[in-house]
């Protein structure tokens, strides 16, 4: 049996085991799939100094555009979770991330994550209507 991992959600669950979240004690994973078919995952990396946090999809989208460049387009996102008791439980992006994923993705760009005891599937524009856009 191979160990390969097969899905986004997957690979999502093999990026929360790297969290470093010690003052949380709350570890997230995000994988995004581009429309390229790579995959990029990341992991929250919280810091002593609060603000300076990172989440677990900014580091995913960090990690693909710092190789790719700015062209990447997000096609689906997966986002897990696990708290400090080893369970997962319901955790939607938060605001700055679905700004900061929408910047790459198209409204119709699938969002997965860890809903009451199932998954949630939706998409970009049901995350952030109305996002923030000057253009
Ligand atoms: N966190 C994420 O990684 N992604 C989110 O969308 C929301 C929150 C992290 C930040 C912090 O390390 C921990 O979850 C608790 O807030």
């Amino acid at each position: 049996m191979s160990n390969t991992p097969k899905s986004l959600k997957d690979h999502a669950e093999l990026a929360v085991q790297k969290a470093y979240a010690p003052y949380s004690k709350f570890s997230v994973g995000a994988a995004i799939l581009l429309e390229s078919g790579e995959i990029y995952t990341g992991c929250n990396v919280e810091n002593i100094s609060s603000g300076l946090t990172v989440c677990a999809e900014r580091n995913a989208v960090g990690k693909a555009v710092s190789d790719l460049g700015g062209g990447i387009r997000i096609k689906e996102v997966f986002v897990t979770n696990i708290n400090e008791h080893g369970k997962t439980i319901h955790c939607s992006p938060c605001g700055a991330c679905r700004q900061v994923l929408a910047e790459f993705s198209t409204p119709e760009t699938k969002v997965s994550y860890h809903g009451e005891g199932d998954i949630t599937t939706t998409t970009m524009k049901n995350l952030l209507p109305d996002g923030f856009d000057h253009y």
